[in-house]
């Protein structure tokens, strides 16, 4: 008899289905109300009054002062470029000092990376055992050269939420402007620009159940960035580019449902993750990655010894469970993530990282089939693993004579 496969979704932090009245609404948009939103006639008003609801939604979900404040684009990739790039490449910005942490999304990194090409020095805050920075620190770091500040609300591997309040006060009390990329809280847990005090932050729909390839950018009233996109002028000159009417409705109508789900979904999330966690950590030799409690509601991320994680993805895609590792293999090398790394995992341990990340439509029923079948794979991993406790020693030995 063939064993039933269960079908269990658990990489909502890669990216998430479009809610079916997401996709309801965004349809109209494609083929009846298909209108450029700079047109005068009644097609082109229809598209320019659509997107100014959702910049209405999404000003609403993040505690913004004023719609104008949301800058429509392509994701989240885009805005953490704009942002940065934006500030430190301003003329009108004569500071050539920025400062984030190691622990951040590529999006940032290797912008940050590309703009030490342009004459700009870049500060990499290191992160505690959880994956915090320290308030301290940036007190260490910040000078009166340090233009922008930005780290991350929440991390997108382990889930920790840095303390963004206390590192934008120190940020202002220094004279900078202080940016996060909320790509991953967003929608997840309660958000306010205002309250927090932050100029500038990133955010993605395809991470709270709307579309791919739309996102908003966060520009608080009177800061002035450099548009990484010239053009017709949309988006008030920081944004050319004939906007994604169905996108940004998508965008719109998933902030909005974001927003009536929060308190509800982060209850139920926060109580499958334990269980998850709890469940999990009682498998031998395993290791909670994050903060316990400082962390996202839907993120559990541990590691295993003695197993590679790629493995124990590919197993479990066969019993229909998809989550994520750390690691990502390619043909000439394999690297570990700068994460697990940066909170002071060795490199062959960081390898056997899982990412499981809970989202609107997982239940109780598939975390009792996850809790179940992941340790009995670990255990047939194990068996088979060159990284085995007992020869352990044996391939480190090998290691270091290379
Ligand atoms: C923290 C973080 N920043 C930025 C991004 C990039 O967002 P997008 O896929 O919308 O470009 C991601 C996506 O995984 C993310 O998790």
């Amino acid at each position: 008899m063939p064993q039933e496969v269960m079908r269990v979704y658990m990489d909502h932090g890669a990216t998430t289905a479009v809610d079916p009245e997401v996709k309801k609404e965004m349809m109209k948009y494609f083929s009846e109300e298909y209108g450029n939103a700079s047109q005068m006639y009644e097609l082109g008003r229809n598209a320019a009054i659509a997107i100014q609801e959702s910049r209405e939604r999404v000003a609403k979900l993040i505690g913004a002062s004023a719609p104008r404040e949301i800058i429509f684009n392509s994701g989240g990739t885009e805005a953490d470029n704009t942002a940065l790039k934006g500030v430190m490449l301003n003329k009108r910005n004569k500071k050539k000092h920025m400062i984030t942490s190691v622990i951040e999304h590529p999006a940032i990194l290797r912008t940050a990376e590309f703009l030490e090409t342009q004459g700009i020095k870049v500060t990499y805050l290191p992160v505690d055992e959880y994956g915090l920075v320290d308030p301290e620190v940036l007190k260490k770091e910040i000078t009166k050269e340090t233009a922008l500040v930005s780290i991350m609300h929440a991390n997108n591997e382990i889930g920790t939420i840095e303390p963004v309040k206390d590192l934008a006060e120190i940020t202002h009390d220094a004279g900078g402007l202080f940016h996060t990329d909320a790509v991953q809280t967003v929608g997840k847990i309660p958000l306010d620009v205002q309250k927090l005090n932050i100029d500038l932050l990133s955010l993605s729909s395809h991470k709270i159940y709307g579309p791919k390839g739309v996102g908003a950018l966060y520009k608080k009233q009177g800061i002035r960035l450099e548009p990484i996109m010239h053009g017709g002028g949309h988006e008030k000159g920081y944004r050319s580019g004939t906007e994604n009417v169905s996108g940004i409705v998508g965008l719109g109508m998933a902030t909005k449902k974001a927003l009536e789900k929060l308190p509800e979904e982060k209850k139920r999330l926060t109580k499958m993750r334990n269980r998850l966690i709890d469940k999990l950590l009682k498998v031998e030799d395993s290791k909670l990655n994050g903060h316990r409690t400082k962390r996202l509601p839907h993120n559990a991320n541990l590691v295993f010894k003695y197993v590679e994680g790629e493995a124990l993805i590919l197993r479990l895609d066969a019993i229909g469970i998809y989550g994520s590792t750390g690691s990502a293999c390619s043909t000439t090398k394999l690297e570990a993530s700068h994460v697990l790394l940066a909170i002071g995992l060795r490199h062959e341990i960081a390898h056997g990282s899982l990412r499981l990340t809970l989202g609107r439509w997982n239940t109780d029923k598939e975390v009792d089939y996850v809790i179940k079948k992941i340790p009995e794979i670990i255990s047939e991993l194990r068996e088979m693993s060159a990284f085995r406790k007992d020869t352990e020693e044996f391939v480190m030995s090998l290691k270091d004579d290379h």
